[in-house]
């Protein structure tokens, strides 16, 4: 049975006449066979159209427990032993036990001694008087009861006392209703409409119909769209908190770059181990790019072969079949060099400046669980006149603080780019060490003045990747749960929203 059903029929039966009410929906129901909690459940709902009004009642009555019943239908446990005792003559507690069942012997036993039924003959239990001799009270209490249709009055305060006592009984108290038309009374229900639909505009039924009022405080159905996956979300992290610290984002969507702007723009020499096929994925179709700035590329070229600026160069002939190879980016540090050979060439001139840019790179790397052929970097760069290792130094740190991460420990490094070049090494608490987070350092001056940067113009840069703080952040200790085609939707659809620490916020 429905609510539907249950609000039909209570609104049939007050169609009977406008005096007719339902005296209490706890009968009522029983004898209309509807559950009544359905059949409030309904009211309610008329109550709020206003079908018809009410008044809440409490009834309360007794009920018959497990044991109740079984006296009603059997006799007492008294009965029981005495019935027993008599039909053996006598027994033994142990036979009396086998034969009436342990709980029967051991209330019935009691209270027949308690009432001079029964005496102890040695070991033996005799009875003394005849089960149609005796009256059982108990059960009789309990016919009563149930002949006066469990009514409270049925009992005397006593004997209500002493059945409970006995778990014989229990009270119940049922809230119910006296239901009478309300102001909206209709045999009827109109449901009213919850939504606008095509059919309503084009039949024209929008006009004359009732709409339910809109309610406000119930919780929105869950949106089933898109999830962000967890590296797009500490990506959108990251990215607020650089914003935050005045930096730009970089333009990184193009994955194919030439070797000239992954490499020898960053002054990494042609033959470095990390241009090998082994360590760098290169395009075949189309194996070349279709051009360089030709100006700034002299003078990278003559940086390589020959030095500038202080250096002696590399001294070996740099070849412009190498440096037009097309490959995936390796580092985002590819899109950095661009930028800053945009720049120091724009309208105007060099002007100070903050990028930043998280997006994939590629390596040509052996996979295990720490380690995938494509990852992401987060990359940050500060060019302005004068700027120091300090600055270096207090900026990653100012970055750092504001993820939540307050050790930090520098330790020299080399990069073909950077001089002089830090690894970024950050205390974590959970594994209690000190783990790599990053690189950095200040760009060489064989890298900067062939862009046409000012002399005296310095670049300070960090990068790290994205896919460790996501791990730790959301506790993956395996990348394959976190990237590729192994990972579980489930995970990325309830992987909560990321925020960090900021530690500089309270520092
Ligand atoms: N490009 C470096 C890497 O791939 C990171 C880095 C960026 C280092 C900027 C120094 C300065 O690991």
């Amino acid at each position: 049975m429905t609510t539907e059903d249950s609000e039909t029929a209570i609104l049939t039966f007050l169609s009977a006449s406008p005096e007719t009410v339902i005296e209490d929906t706890y009968p009522w129901s029983q004898s209309s066979n509807l559950d009544h909690k359905t059949v409030v459940g309904a009211i309610k709902s008329l109550l709020a159209d206003k079908y018809v009004v009410v008044e809440n009642l409490e009834t309360s009555f007794y009920s018959f427990t497990e044991e109740g019943q079984s006296i009603l239908d059997n006799g007492s446990q008294e009965i029981l032993v005495l019935k027993a005792l008599n039909e053996a003559g006598k027994l033994s507690i142990p036979d009396l036990q086998a034969k009436v069942g342990k709980d029967v012997a051991k209330i019935g036993m009691g209270n027949c001694m308690k009432a001079k039924w029964i005496k102890k003959d040695g070991q033996d239990l005799v009875p003394v008087a005849k089960e149609d001799e005796v009256e059982d009270t108990v059960r009789k209490q309990l016919q009563g009861l149930r002949d006066a249709d469990f009514k409270i009055d049925a009992l005397s305060d006593q004997d209500a006392k002493d059945l409970k006592r006995r778990k014989c009984i229990n009270l119940v108290t049922v809230k119910s209703h006296r239901v009478s038309r309300g102001s909206a009374y209709q045999p009827q229900r109109v449901k009213k409409a919850a939504d606008l639909t095509k059919e309503m505009l084009d039949s024209g039924a929008w006009e004359t119909a009732e709409f339910k009022p809109y309610n406000f405080l119930v919780l929105g159905e869950k949106v089933g769209g898109g999830f962000l996956h967890p590296l797009l979300k500490v990506r959108a992290e990251f990215r607020k908190i650089l914003m935050e610290m005045g930096f730009q984002e970089m333009p990184t969507n193009k994955w194919v770059e030439s070797s000239f702007w992954n490499f020898d723009s960053l002054f990494q020499p042609q033959s470095h181990p990390a241009r090998d096929a082994h360590d760098t994925f290169f395009i075949k179709e189309p194996a070349q790019t279709v051009s360089v700035p030709e100006e700034y590329y002299e003078r990278v070229k003559t940086m390589h072969e020959i030095g500038g600026a202080g250096s002696i160069g590399y001294r070996y002939d740099f070849r412009r079949e190498e440096a037009m190879k097309n490959l995936l980016r390796t580092h985002t540090t590819a899109v950095s060099s661009q930028m800053l050979y945009k720049l120091a060439n724009q309208p105007g001139g060099f002007k100070p400046a903050r990028y930043f840019s998280i997006d994939r790179v590629f390596r040509n790397e052996t996979m295990d669980a720490t380690h995938l052929c494509e990852f992401h970097q987060v990359e940050g760069l500060v060019a302005d006149y004068n700027l120091s290792l300090g600055d270096l130094i207090g900026t990653i740190e100012t970055f750092f603080k504001k993820i939540g991460i307050t050790q930090l420990r520098f330790k020299p490094a080399f990069n073909p780019y950077t001089e002089p070049s830090m690894e970024i090494f950050g205390y974590h608490p959970d594994l209690k060490k000190w783990t790599e987070i990053g690189n950095s350092g200040m760009f060489r001056p064989e890298m900067l003045q062939p862009m046409g940067l000012p002399e005296n113009v310095r670049v300070i840069a960090w990068g790290l990747s994205l896919e460790r703080p996501t791990m730790i952040k959301y506790r993956i200790s395996n990348i394959r749960d976190l990237f590729g085609h192994k990972v579980e939707m489930a995970r990325t659809q309830n992987a909560p929203i990321c925020r960090f620490e900021d530690a500089t916020a309270s520092a």
